[in-house]
């Protein structure tokens, strides 16, 4: 069986799921992608959480990422830093390196996808971001393959764990927001900079990337209405209660005929519906199509080995088509532009 050797950039939460499930499944993975998917080398400034990581595995462990994207042998680059300065920078380096990109890096898609798809789409490689949305759901691959029938009319999602779970605990134990958001750190479900959970920016972050498969439209993520859910108090979450409601924040993307709606607020949502009974940092999203009618994703949205499985979902997918002629295996993982356009707010 070949061996496609992987480059890890980022030793974190994320960095740590995918070593350490690839290292325990790595037997039944190898074989779904027909190929053995080995991490040969793990960069990450802070050396000693990659050591301790990477233990007495054979795997190269460095500071420096450019050793990642410069490696010969590495053909797949997983880059899990976040953020859009040096990760984007080592990206593409990647990309013009000939190698295949996967990335759980959301905030760097939904502002300079469209630079980093067309950098791929001329070399020839793929970029893969399964891990971008919602974690270990597939909705990615919900939307480019198993929904490829449908005129997709709207999506409508929990797309934070960190916000559902601050949401969620206040309701329950009445706790207020800064404890809440300090357990949300702690588990892992945060970003480094939680403004973007609590802002609603990384929602719509993942509402933007979804947008750009579900209808085809370059990622915009410039066009899309943002609130996130500091300006709510315990009190109105009480009294959607009393009235029979939950306060969710949801990441919307509505076809409308003047173009694509895209927005991310807290939403009243009746207590009964299946969506208002998500808690905790668990995610779900509602994809309506045109033949399918309302389908329903739910499951862990962040965290270390629930992130670690999309990527490693993308891994098998790529080592899968990358003996493959990449005329026929771009189309795959690219973007296909039309002539629609998020709406201007
Ligand atoms: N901060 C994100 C969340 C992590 O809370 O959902 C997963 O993207």
């Amino acid at each position: 069986m070949k061996s496609i050797k992987v480059g890890l950039l980022g030793a974190g939460t994320v960095g740590a799921g995918t070593f350490n499930i690839l290292k325990r499944n790595q037997e039944e993975i190898s074989r779904r992608a027909g190929h053995k998917i080995e991490i040969v080398m793990v960069a990450d400034l802070d050396l000693a959480r990659a050591k301790e990581l990477v233990g007495s595995a054979e795997c190269e462990v460095v500071n420096d990422g450019n050793l990642v994207v410069n490696h010969p042998d590495i053909e797949i680059v997983v880059e899990l830093i976040g953020g859009y300065g040096i990760a984007k920078d080592l990206v593409l380096k990647a990309i013009a390196n000939g190698k295949h990109v996967v990335t759980a890096n959301k905030a760097l898609l939904a502002v300079h996808g469209d630079e980093i798809f067309k950098a791929a789409q001329d070399k020839g490689v793929m970029v893969a971001y399964e891990a971008a949305v919602a974690g270990g759901i597939p909705i990615i691959k919900a939307l480019r393959e198993g929904l490829t029938a449908n005129r997709i009319e709207w999506i409508a999602g929990i797309i934070n764990g960190t916000t559902n779970f601050i949401l969620s605990e206040m309701r329950d134990k009445g706790l207020d927001f800064d404890t809440v958001l300090k357990e949300a750190q702690r588990l892992g479900y945060a970003e480094a900079d939680p403004t973007f959970d609590i802002e609603g920016v990384d929602a719509a972050h993942k509402a933007t990337l979804m947008a750009s498969i579900a209808f085809g439209i370059p990622v915009q993520f410039d066009k899309a209405h943002i609130e996130g859910i500091t300006k709510l108090e315990a009190i109105d979450i009480r009294y959607a209660e009393q009235l029979g409601y939950r306060i969710k924040l949801l990441g919307i993307a509505k076809r409308t005929p003047q173009g694509i709606e895209l927005r991310v607020h807290p939403t009243l949502i009746p207590a009964k519906r299946l969506i208002a009974n998500v808690e905790g940092a668990m995610n779900a999203v509602v994809v309506q199509g045109d033949a399918v009618g309302a389908t329903l994703y739910y499951g862990k949205g962040a965290g270390a080995e629930p992130t670690g499985s999309a990527v490693i979902a993308d891994l098998v997918d790529i080592a899968r088509l990358a003996d493959a002629d990449p005329a026929h295996r771009v189309p795959h993982l690219a973007f296909q532009p039309n002539a629609m356009s998020a709406l201007p707010i």
